[in-house]
């Protein structure tokens, strides 16, 4: 396998995109990435597009092709795969991108995510995620996704003694990370007291624990660690790529509130990088509800179970903290267009390690991603190192 490094980044902001269209956010995206790298399209020789639902939420399919028309790659007729894990594509399109290149198939490849949300009615959206879990045995007997990640958090709640001012502080935090970031969908602080007021979702979800529906798009360009310098002065080096799965649903699972796939994807992360939880120096984790946070730092190693609601409460998950998680302001204060978030949590760790996160920039060289599909039956890891 041969050594890969990431050479450009680009984003949208997210948000509710109504002044722009499902392929104009992709190619908006793609040509920032390219900017970036100081290529043009002519040089990219394969592409993946993660997206989950454009069937539902734009009423488009066959969107590989559809992106590389309107990207105008068409012309060397270059391949390009839609890749799909429910709210994990992104991250699965990175880990393709990655494969393709580590393996020698291809030198240059875009890996990239789409979705725009906010086309659809919000009953439709909900439907239209409940497609991420289990149809027949949860979906159809009414469970939506704030519903199952309720169930998550009162199992952890009961187990763990996790008090509702320490869930909370979780999205006090990235609203506060995220009102830094120039492209987040909600650049606004919250208290603790905010959330805890705030409407009842699916108990004891409230709004403001919940990820909210979002349009975005963002590309990484990937091409092998000996020809990076080409195009940048600060290749960021993908160490380890993994991926594992669960049973997709809930009720099916050994403990509902320890994500079994993200304990396997980030032990397979760090024994491929040769490196442990204490080697991280920040990580951008799948906070699509503020418990979602919680059982990701755990799982992943970087404290015991039960513990991560008193890390977050001692300030160690904030940008000063000893382990800094969701710099950009994570899923709920940056946004969540499903397909697109686990590339946008690549594209943090870039800017994050290049040194240009003005604003919220922290201390590290090594970062790490998280991404979750469903309610944990497809996780990805991504680490990345300077
Ligand atoms: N966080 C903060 N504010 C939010 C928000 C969120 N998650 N969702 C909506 N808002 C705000 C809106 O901006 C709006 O503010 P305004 O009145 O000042 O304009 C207000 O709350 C009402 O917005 P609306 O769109 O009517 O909310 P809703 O009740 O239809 O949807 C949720 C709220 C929580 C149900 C929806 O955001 C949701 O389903 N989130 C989860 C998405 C999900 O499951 N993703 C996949 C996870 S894996």
């Amino acid at each position: 396998m041969r050594e890969v490094a990431v050479v450009g980044i680009g984003l949208t902001e997210f948000g509710e995109k109504w002044d722009t269209s499902f392929r104009n956010l992709f190619v908006e995206a793609g040509a920032n990435a390219l900017e970036d790298a100081g290529m043009s399209g002519d040089q990219i020789d394969e592409i993946f597009v993660g997206n989950m639902s454009g069937g539902r939420f734009v009423l488009q399919e066959h969107i590989g092709a559809l992106i590389a028309d309107h990207a105008g790659l068409t012309k060397n007729h270059i391949p390009a795969t839609r890749v799909e894990a429910a709210c994990a594509s992104g991250g699965l399109a990175f880990r393709q991108a990655y494969t393709t290149v580590a393996s020698g198939m291809q030198d240059i490849v875009i890996a990239g995510g789409v979705e725009k949300m906010t086309d659809v009615g919000g009953s439709e959206t909900t439907d239209a995620l409940a497609g991420a879990a289990d149809r027949e045995w949860e979906g159809l007997v009414g469970a939506t996704f704030p519903g199952l990640y309720a169930m998550i958090a009162n199992d952890y709640i009961n187990k763990y003694g996790l008090t509702r001012e320490q869930l909370a502080m979780v999205s006090v935090k990235n609203h506060r990370n995220g009102a830094k970031n120039p492209i987040a969908q909600f650049r606004k602080e919250i208290s603790v007291e905010a959330v805890m007021k705030s409407t009842l979702v699916a108990d004891p979800l409230r709004l403001l624990d919940c990820s909210p529906v979002t349009d975005g798009a963002a590309a990484v360009i990937l091409c092998p660690m000996e020809m990076a310098r080409e195009f940048t002065d600060t290749p960021v080096k993908v160490l380890a790529s993994a991926q594992a799965t669960d049973t997709i649903s809930l009720h099916d699972r050994r403990d509902i509130s320890t994500l079994d796939a993200t304990v396997a994807a980030g032990r397979r992360a760090f024994q491929q990088a040769a490196l442990t939880p204490k080697d991280i120096g920040m990580v951008e984790v799948h906070d699509c509800f503020t418990i979602a946070e919680l059982c990701a730092i755990e799982d992943l190693g970087f404290c015991a179970k039960g513990e991560a609601g008193k890390l977050t409460e001692d300030g160690q998950t904030a940008l000063d903290g000893s382990i800094p998680v969701n710099p950009s302001g994570g899923l709920k204060s940056c946004g969540h267009p499903v397909g697109a978030t686990g590339i946008k949590q690549v594209a943090e760790i870039v800017e994050q390690l290049r040194g240009e996160a003005t604003g919220r920039q922290v201390d590290a060289e090594i970062g790490m991603t998280h991404n979750v599909g469903g309610t944990g039956a497809t996780v990805v890891c991504n680490i990345l190192g300077v």
